[in-house]
């Protein structure tokens, strides 16, 4: 079981000093993928222009440019909530940037209480992520957001 508390501290400590927030997005994606057991990719996808585009993560490559109300990511910005996927085969939508994937968790981020992106997480495994992981993942979110706050 991951420590998210430890998570999110050394999460801040990597980037409490820095002002750049796509080193910081790129860090964040590092210590995902590094720390949680068994993922095939972590990372964001950030608003531009009114739909999602790939920002920094770690995995294959993913797919560009996602519309809002499309696959788990634009679910997760058009209902504004989290979405715990245990089985992507059966959520209506899906987008499948990798045939390894079989489950998702997707996280909001928030700035002056607009979205402007989303956490992306998706494992080989079946029901890899729970709701503890959902709650620690919120709160990794939350450190997140306080990062992307500062650094415009
Ligand atoms: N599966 C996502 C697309 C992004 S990849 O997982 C990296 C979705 O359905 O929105």
């Amino acid at each position: 079981m991951t420590d998210y508390e430890q998570l999110c501290a050394s999460f801040r400590a990597l980037t409490d000093d820095v002002p750049h927030r796509i080193a910081n997005l790129a860090n964040a994606s590092a210590l995902l993928y590094d720390r949680l057991e068994d993922l095939n990719w972590a990372g964001f996808y950030l608003m531009e222009g009114g739909r999602l585009v790939l920002g920094p993560f770690q995995g294959k490559p993913a797919c560009i440019e996602i519309p809002v109300g499309k696959g788990v990511c634009g679910t997760a910005v058009q209902e504004d909530r989290t979405q715990l996927v245990p089985d992507v085969h059966l959520f209506p939508g899906h987008i499948a940037c990798d045939s390894a994937s079989n489950s998702e968790i997707v996280v909001p981020l928030h700035v002056d209480g607009e979205i402007v992106g989303v956490l992306d997480i998706d494992s080989p495994w079946p029901g890899r992520f729970t709701e503890e992981d959902q709650i620690g993942l919120e709160a990794f979110a939350r450190a997140l957001e306080e990062m992307l706050a500062r650094c415009p």
